[in-house]
C-alpha cells in the first residue's frame, strides 16, 4: 500500500485501487484541431527575434505555478515573452529558439505532455489533468502552435547536449531552468530587453486583441454605472465584483488589480482593497481593464459623480484633469518623440495648479522644478498591451526616449489628487481624486481612442450616468 498524503482523510493506496485506476480510459486524441489565428503572427514575430540573435540560443519559459499554500496554487499566469512569441498559455513550458548552422533558428515549444497513466501521478498528483484540467498532447499542441513540440522533461538534458551554444535566458521566470544553464546575466537582461522592444508596436491581430479588450472594459464599467444607480452599490467592492464578472465572462481575468475608489480613495493611485464606503455626493475613481482569453488587458479610468451630478468643485478639478487629457492626447501622432503627450499634459496641470494658487508660479519655472507632482503623482502614461505596463524593460532610447510609431498602444491617463490632510490647499479640495484614462492607438494620421465608447467630458459623463439612473 502507498503512503498517502500528510492529512490527507485516506491512508494510502491499495495495489488494487491502483491497478483499476491505470485502467480503461479512452484514446482522446484530437485529430480535428486547426492552427490558433495567432499562430502565423507569432511566427513572425519569433523571425524578428532570430534576426536579432544569430548564431545564439535563446530560451522563453513561460512559468511555474507558483503555490498559495499546501497543494492550493494561485492561479496560473504565463509570462507575456512567451505568450508574445508562442500565442500558447500552458505552464512549464519554454520556446526554444536553436541557431542553425546556415543561420536562422529553428524553434521548438517544450511542452509538459499528458499525464502517463501508468503511475498514479494522473490522479493522485494536486497539479495533475485529472484535477487541473486536461493538457493537449504534443501532437495536438503541435498543431495548434504551428511549430515543433518536444517534451519538457527532456530540455535540461537535450540544451546540455550542445553545450558550447551561446545561450541566453530570460530570467526570472523558471528558477529551474534557470539554473540549469550557465548564462550571462547581462547578456540574459537583453534579450529581455529585446523582448519588450518587439512589443512595443502591435500587429493588425493584437490591435484586434485591444480593441476587444477595450470593448469589453466598456461593458464592464456600463455594468458599473448601473449598479450605482441602485440600492445595493454601496460598498467598493460590491463594484469591484460587478467589474470582475464582466472580465471573468467575457475574457480571461481582470488585467491588474481593480481600483475601485470612493471617496477620499481616489487620492490613493493603488487603492485596490476596495474596503470603502460608496457615499452619494462623493467621486468613484474607477480604473479597470478587462484582460481577454488571449491575455491583452485594457487599461481605463473614469471618475464618476456618485449621485449623478458633479459639485461646483468637482466639476473644477475634473476640468482641469479633462483639459490635461486634451493636451496629452493632441500629442500622440506618429514622429512625435514619446514623452510629448506626457510633458504637455503636465505642463496643463502645472498652469492649473499655478492659477488656482497651489504651487508658486510662473508655471513655466514650476513645470521645470516639477512642482505640480506633487498633485499629479505619476506619469501620464504608459504601453499596453499583454501587460498592463506592457513593454516595461524595453531600452530607454525605444521606449520614454523614442518616437511613436503606428501600431504603438498607450495610456494618457493624467489625474490630480488632493490629499485629505493637504494643508496647502483649500480645505474643499481636499480628499479629491480625479483620473482619467484612454487607451490610444498611433495610426498613420494620428491616434485612434480605442476606449471613446466611454464618456469623458463631465457634461457627458453626467448624461451617461443620467442614463442609468433608478
Ligand atoms: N491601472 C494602472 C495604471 O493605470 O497604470
Ligand atoms: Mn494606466
Ligand atoms: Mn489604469
Amino acid at each position: 500500500m502507498a503512503k498517502g498524503r500528510k492529512n490527507g482523510l485516506y491512508a494510502g493506496i491499495s495495489d488494487e485501487l491502483s491497478a483499476l485506476m491505470r485502467t480503461g480510459w479512452a484514446d482522446t486524441e484530437r485529430t480535428d484541431l486547426e492552427p490558433a489565428e495567432q499562430a502565423p503572427h507569432a511566427a513572425r514575430r519569433r523571425a524578428a527575434l532570430s534576426a536579432r540573435f544569430p548564431g545564439e540560443r535563446l530560451v522563453i519559459p513561460s512559468g511555474n505555478l507558483k503555490i498559495r499554500s499546501n497543494d492550493d496554487p494561485y492561479p496560473f499566469r504565463p509570462y507575456s515573452g512567451y505568450v508574445h512569441l508562442t500565442g500558447d498559455q500552458a505552464r512549464d513550458g519554454a520556446l526554444v529558439l536553436e541557431p542553425r548552422p546556415g543561420g536562422g533558428h529553428d524553434a521548438h515549444c517544450y511542452q509538459l505532455p499528458r499525464d502517463s497513466r501508468d503511475t498514479d501521478e494522473f490522479w493522485t498528483g494536486y497539479t495533475a489533468e485529472l484535477w487541473m484540467g486536461r493538457r493537449p498532447t504534443l501532437a495536438e499542441a503541435e498543431t495548434l502552435l504551428g511549430l515543433p513540440c518536444r517534451d519538457v522533461r527532456t530540455i535540461t538534458a537535450d540544451l546540455a547536449g550542445s553545450s558550447g551554444t551561446p545561450t541566453r535566458i530570460v530570467r526570472g521566470v523558471d528558477a529551474a531552468l534557470q539554473a540549469a544553464l550557465d548564462t550571462d546575466e547581462d547578456r540574459d537582461a537583453e534579450l529581455e530587453a529585446a523582448l519588450s522592444d518587439l512589443r512595443l508596436v502591435k500587429d493588425a491581430w493584437e490591435i484586434g486583441e485591444m480593441r476587444r479588450a477595450v470593448d469589453s472594459t466598456v461593458r464592464g464599467f456600463t455594468d458599473v454605472v448601473r449598479e450605482l444607480s441602485t440600492a445595493v452599490a454601496t460598498s467598493e467592492r460590491w463594484l469591484e465584483g460587478t467589474f470582475f464578472r464582466r472580465a471573468r465572462l467575457e475574457g480571461n481575468d481582470v488585467g491588474y488589480g481593480s481600483i475601485c475608489a470612493a471617496g477620499e480613495h481616489a487620492t490613493i493611485m493603488h487603492w485596490t482593497r476596495n474596503d470603502g464606503p460608496v457615499r452619494p455626493g462623493e467621486l468613484l475613481l474607477l480604473d479597470a481593464g478587462v484582460e481577454t482569453g488571449t491575455l491583452y488587458t485594457a487599461d481605463v479610468t473614469r471618475t464618476l459623480p456618485i449621485s449623478g451630478t458633479f459639485s461646483p468643485v468637482q466639476r473644477e478639478v475634473y476640468d482641469a484633469v479633462y483639459a490635461a487629457q486634451e493636451a496629452g492626447m493632441a500629442a500622440v501622432r506618429p514622429g512625435a518623440p514619446y514623452r510629448d503627450f506626457h510633458e504637455a499634459a503636465q505642463r496643463s496641470m502645472a498652469e492649473q495648479l499655478v492659477k488656482w494658487g497651489f504651487i508658486e508660479g510662473p508655471a513655466d519655472r514650476a513645470y521645470e522644478l516639477g512642482l505640480q507632482r506633487r498633485f499629479t503623482m505619476a506619469g501620464t502614461g504608459h504601453m499596453l498591451g499583454l501587460d498592463v505596463h506592457d513593454c516595461a524593460r524595453a531600452r530607454t532610447e525605444d521606449y520614454v526616449n523614442g518616437v511613436l510609431e503606428p501600431g504603438m498602444v498607450l495610456t494618457v491617463e493624467p489625474g490630480l489628487y488632493f490629499q485629505p490632510d493637504d494643508l496647502t490647499v483649500p480645505a474643499e479640495f481636499r480628499g479629491i481624486g480625479v483620473r482619467i484614462e484612454d487607451d490610444l492607438l498611433v495610426t498613420e494620421e494620428g491616434h485612434e481612442n480605442l476606449s471613446a465608447g466611454l464618456p469623458r467630458s463631465a457634461d457627458e459623463v453626467e448624461a451617461w450616468m443620467r442614463e442609468f439612473a433608478g
